[in-house]
C-alpha cells in the first residue's frame, strides 16, 4: 500500500514532536509493508511570518493531492494579547477545518494506569475511564454570521446547524459505539437553543430508523461538565456540537493526567487530519523537552483510518511499553524524565524489535 501524507510540523513544539512522530512512522511503514511519501506544508505562525498567510493556498493544495495530514501545533504567543488582530494563527486551524470540510473531530479520552495518580481526580474515579468525543467541526457558532451593529454597541455570532450536518457526524459516532460498549450521548442544550432540539430530533429519528440497539441518552451540556468529573467512567461515546465539543473536550482531557497523550482525528468527506490536542507549548519550544506521545498516537489514529490496524498496534504497544519502563518525558515524570528525542528513539527500537 502507498500513501502520501502531507505533514504540518505549525509552531512551537510542533516541528520537535512531529520529528519523533516521523521517525515512528518510518519504521512502522517499513515493518508492514507501507510505502510513505511526504509533503511538507507551512501553517500557523510560521506560516504568517513567511507568506503572511496562516494557511497558504498551497498549503491547502498539498493536502488535497494526499491521503492524510499530520498536524504538529498551532500558535504563538506574541499573537495572544492581540484577539483584534487581523491575522492570526489560529485562522489557518479554522480554515483548514472548513476548506477540507473536515466535520468530525474524534478526541479519544484514554487513561493509562501508570498517569492515574497525576489525574486531579481520584484515582478511584479515573482508572478505567475510556470513552470518545464525537465534536462536529465546521458549523455552528464558530462559522455561523458574525458582526457588529453600526454604532459598534452590540455584537453577533449565529449558531446554525442543519439536518444534513447533524447527520453525518452522528452516523460516525454511531458506528463507533457499535465497535465500542453500544452507547452514546448527546450533549446539547435542548432545553434553552433551537439548534440543539433539531439536534436532538436529527439524532434520535437516525437512531430509531438505524441503530435501534445503540443506547442512546440526552444530557444537557452544564450537566455533562458535572458528570465528566463526578463519574467519567459513565461516558462511552459523547456526541456534539461544535463550541460544546471545544469545552468539555479540554475539560476531559485534563482527567487523564497528562494533555501531552491525547491525539485527535478530524474526518471529512475525502481527506481526514490527525493532530495532538495539546497546543503548541511555546515555553517549551527548542528544549527537546516536549511529549511526543500525543503525535505518535495521533499516527496510530492515521493508519487505524488507512485500516491498517497491526501497524497502529504496534505504535500503541510501543508507547505503553515506554509508560510501563519509565521512557517517558519530563511532563509525566519530572524526576527521571527523558529528552523528547530520547522517547522517540526508545520506540523506534522497540517497534523494530517487536
Ligand atoms: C481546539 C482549539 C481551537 C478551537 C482554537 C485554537 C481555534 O481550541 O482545536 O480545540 O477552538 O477549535
Ligand atoms: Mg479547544
Amino acid at each position: 500500500m502507498k500513501k502520501r501524507i502531507t505533514v504540518l510540523p505549525g509552531d512551537g513544539i510542533g516541528p520537535e514532536v512531529m520529528t519523533q512522530a516521523l521517525k515512528v512512522l518510518d519504521i512502522t511503514a517499513s515493518k508492514h509493508n507501507l510505502e510513505i511519501e511526504i509533503l511538507e506544508g507551512l501553517i500557523g505562525a510560521v506560516a504568517i511570518d513567511q507568506t503572511g498567510n496562516p494557511l497558504p493556498d498551497e498549503t491547502i493544495e498539498m493536502c488535497r493531492r494526499s491521503d492524510a495530514v499530520l498536524l504538529g501545533a498551532v500558535g504563538h504567543p506574541k499573537y495572544d494579547n492581540d484577539p483584534n488582530a487581523k491575522v492570526r494563527p489560529e485562522q489557518g486551524l479554522l480554515k483548514i477545518r472548513k476548506t477540507l470540510e473536515l466535520f468530525a473531530n474524534v478526541r479519544p479520552i484514554t487513561t493509562y494506569k501508570v498517569l492515574n495518580s497525576s489525574s486531579p481526580l481520584k484515582e478511584s474515579l479515573v482508572d478505567g475511564v475510556d470513552f470518545v468525543v464525537y465534536r462536529e467541526l465546521t458549523g455552528g457558532i464558530y462559522f455561523g454570521e458574525k458582526g457588529r451593529n453600526e454604532d459598534d454597541t452590540i455584537a453577533f455570532d449565529n449558531c446554525t446547524y442543519s439536518r444534513e450536518e447533524i447527520r453525518r457526524i452522528s452516523t460516525l459516532a454511531f458506528e463507533a459505539a457499535k465497535q465500542r460498549n453500544n452507547h452514546v450521548t448527546l450533549v446539547d442544550k435542548a432545553n434553552v437553543l433551537e439548534t440543539s432540539r433539531l439536534w436532538r430530533d436529527t439524532v434520535k429519528k437516525l437512531a430509531d430508523s438505524l441503530y435501534p440497539d445503540v443506547n442512546l441518552d440526552f444530557m444537557f451540556v452544564d450537566n455533562a461538565a458535572m458528570k465528566i468529573i463526578q463519574n467519567p467512567a459513565f461516558f462511552d461515546v459523547v456526541l456534539t456540537e461544535n463550541m460544546f465539543g471545544d469545552i468539555i473536550t479540554d475539560e476531559a482531557s485534563v482527567i487523564t493526567g497528562s494533555i501531552g497523550m491525547l491525539p485527535s482525528a478530524s474526518v471529512g468527506e475525502k481527506i481526514s487530519l490527525f493532530e495532538p490536542i495539546h497546543g503548541s507549548y511555546p515555553e517549551g519550544a527548542g528544549k527537546n523537552i516536549a511529549n511526543p506521545f500525543g503525535t505518535i498516537l495521533s499516527v496510530a489514529m492515521m493508519l487505524e483510518h488507512f485500516k491498517l490496524f497491526d501497524a497502529a498496534a504496534d505504535i500503541k504497544a510501543a508507547v505503553q511499553s515506554a509508560l510501563d519502563n519509565g521512557k517517558v518525558t519530563v511532563d509525566i515524570d519530572s524526576v527521571n524524565g527523558m529528552k523528547t528525542t530520547e522517547v522517540g528513539e526508545y520506540l523506534v527500537k522497540t517497534i523494530a524489535e517487536n
